[in-house]
């Protein structure tokens, strides 16, 4: 626990780089107001005994008014100049906490970005966003408060034992032994409210996905009318989220009674031993003031210690999910040896005995997959939904790799080349079409933004997409929802094969891109696939045959295994699976 939290605040002081001594003016500045707090009260102590109640006080009042004038106006000075370095303080903590702030988050969200497939299927966007915002903002409370605020009781707390030890041992230390007692108390309120943190944080990350699954998944919802179900489960979320919330709140109410009991035990020892003291002469009434205006600054440290354990364990909670995600490694990554190739691929592919397992499954999905396309060739993948299709074309661009075997693009093994360079030259329209929200325009273009309108408008053509386009209200400039609402399932497909083909790929990807279209659009668009301006190896996973047609090679894949491969005449010819899907389709067509 100790080590850990001791990383925690490492991982801090890593991020505060640059700032680290900005911050440290910032927590001198915060143990200096805090000594200046003790001057007043001494100032106090020294008028009251040469002005008020000392023996010579009022020949001192008549011959020494100038002194009193002079203590005064310190007093005054000081007080201003204590004002003047608390301001400044907390904008430097502000500041500080600002930049950190924003640099975490920057390279937080730099490192979501740049995470493997896996990540995304283990995290959930709720939860990440909880990271992102929350949990971040915990980190920012610790550099902006709680830091502070731990410097601040410490120096005060130190500070004033210091200074009544040094006025008083006797009654110093009888008061300060109160302070081991409540030390122990909040050491019971931390191993307490530790875990409820930790939960609390858990809570918020629910109701957060549950939040957000909700409202992207909102059509579903609706479609199955199930919007009372899912305000209950909400509503649920929600719940759970403020009980734990107040539990976590009301833990401090069992500790805290006990370490009020224990911190007012000081003044009434002050009151009794104090006044014996002074009877006996072995303090002033001067010394007694300073006491009894200072023992707040002994109390109040103390006291606030409750709420700094609990600001520090949402951090602590706060920062472990955040530093997840800060220190999380994508394992696919380029090689330390990757081949630096500038030039176009020519856009060969091959897989070699490939197989291939998702480490969360128990069994293989694709058992030893080799075939290989030429440059400028058309494969076409068929096979039952489920047969492992999508897994196969997710290794092209290394979005995962292979358990065994492996798949080589332009005859080099894609774990030698750079992801950047290798995925520059993959054209893929994926399964399921996510358009950002932006315009029909912005879409397109979306993998090279430089593009003018006019090759826009011709992949827009090639994918059959310009007709429909142009007659949306404001053609290319319409914007398109999140996630491309207000458009056809046909329509979103079209666009990702216009976004696909308007990087001029060396390696057209086509995951059932066509499956939502018509017949008729269909055919356009496997035309001008034909006749691409750009030099293409066409990888296309269809159902239809009137897709498949043409390739240059079919690849029927049943149970992860390549059962059939041939052009669509040898296929017809050998009477197997796509014999009979010819069959069932051109029956179905007739
Ligand atoms: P359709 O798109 O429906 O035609 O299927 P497909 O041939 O593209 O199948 P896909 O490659 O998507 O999936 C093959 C098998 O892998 C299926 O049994 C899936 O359940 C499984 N699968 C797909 N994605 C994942 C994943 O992220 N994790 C795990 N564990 N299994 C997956
Ligand atoms: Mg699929």
């Amino acid at each position: 626990m100790k080590t850990q939290q001791k990383s925690k605040i490492g991982w801090l002081l890593e991020n505060m780089k640059g700032y680290r001594a900005l911050y440290a003016v910032g927590i001198l500045g915060t143990f200096l107001y805090n000594v200046l707090q003790l001057t007043v009260p001494y100032i106090s102590s020294k008028i009251v005994d040469t002005f008020l109640s000392g023996e010579s006080a009022a020949a001192n009042l008549a011959s020494h008014k100038d002194l009193l004038y002079k203590l005064i106006a310190a007093m005054v000075l000081l007080t201003f100049f204590r004002t003047t370095v608390v301001y400044l303080v907390c904008l430097i903590m502000e500041v500080v906490s600002q930049k950190v702030l924003y640099r975490v988050r920057t390279f937080l969200f730099d490192k979501i970005e740049n995470q493997d497939m896996k990540f995304y299927s283990t995290f959930r966007t709720g939860d990440l966003m909880t990271r992102v915002t929350g949990d971040l903002d915990a980190v920012r409370h610790m550099i902006a408060w709680v830091l502070r605020a731990i410097i601040e009781s410490f120096s005060l707390f130190i500070a004033t034992a210091v200074y009544f030890i040094y006025m008083d041992w006797l009654l110093a230390l009888s008061m300060l032994i109160i302070a081991p007692f409540i030390f122990i108390i909040i050491r019971l309120f931390r191993d307490k409210v530790g875990p409820r943190h930790k939960l609390l944080r858990e809570k918020h990350a629910q109701m957060n996905t549950a939040a957000q699954e909700n409202i992207s998944g909102n059509r579903v919802v609706k479609a199955f009318a199930r919007e009372d179900y899912e305000i209950e489960k909400f509503d649920e979320c929600n719940k759970d989220y403020a009980e734990t919330n107040q539990k976590t709140a009301m833990t401090w109410l069992t500790y805290f009674p006990y370490v009020e009991t224990f911190a007012n035990l000081m003044p009434l020892v002050l009151l009794l031993l104090g006044g014996i003291f002074i009877i006996n002469g072995r303090i002033t009434m001067g010394d007694y003031v300073a006491f009894s205006g200072l023992i707040w600054a002994l109390q109040n440290p103390m006291r606030m210690m409750g709420n700094i354990m609990n600001e520090f364990q949402r951090f602590s909670a706060a920062s472990e999910k955040v530093m997840e995600i800060y220190y999380s490694e994508p394992t696919i990554v380029d090689a330390p040896d990757a081949i630096d190739k500038t030039e176009r691929f020519e856009g060969k592919i091959e897989f070699k005995n490939v197989s291939f397992q998702y480490e969360d499954a128990n069994l293989p999905v694709l058992h030893d997959i080799t075939f290989s396309v030429e440059p400028g060739q058309t494969v076409a993948i068929m096979g039952e939904t489920g047969c492992g299709k999508t897994s196969l074309i997710n290794m092209i661009p290394r979005f995962y790799e292979p358990t065994q075997g492996e798949v080589l693009v332009d005859g080099i093994n894609v774990n030698k080349l750079k992801l950047r360079q290798l995925r520059k030259n993959i054209g893929l329209a994926t399964q399921d079409v996510l358009l950002f929200s932006d315009t029909i325009d912005g879409n397109i273009a979306y993998g090279d933004s430089h593009l003018s309108q006019k090759e826009v408008m011709k992949f827009a053509k090639y994918s059959a997409a310009a007709d429909f386009i142009s007659k949306m209200p404001d053609g290319y400039e319409t914007i398109v929802g999140e996630r491309g609402v207000g458009l056809s399932g046909g329509q979103k497909q079209r666009i990702s094969l216009a976004r696909a083909l308007a990087v001029k790929p060396a390696i057209l990807i086509l995951d059932d891109t066509t499956s939502a279209v018509d017949m008729e659009t269909e055919k356009q668009i496997q035309h001008s696939l034909k006749n691409l301006d750009f030099p293409c190896t066409k990888v296309i996973i269809a159902q239809r045959i009137s897709t498949t047609k043409s390739a240059d090679k079919i690849l029927v894949i049943q149970d992860g295994r390549i059962t059939e491969e041939g052009t669509h005449d040898e296929l017809v010819a050998k009477g197997g699976y796509y014999c009979s899907l010819v069959k069932l389709q051109t029956g179905e067509e007739e």
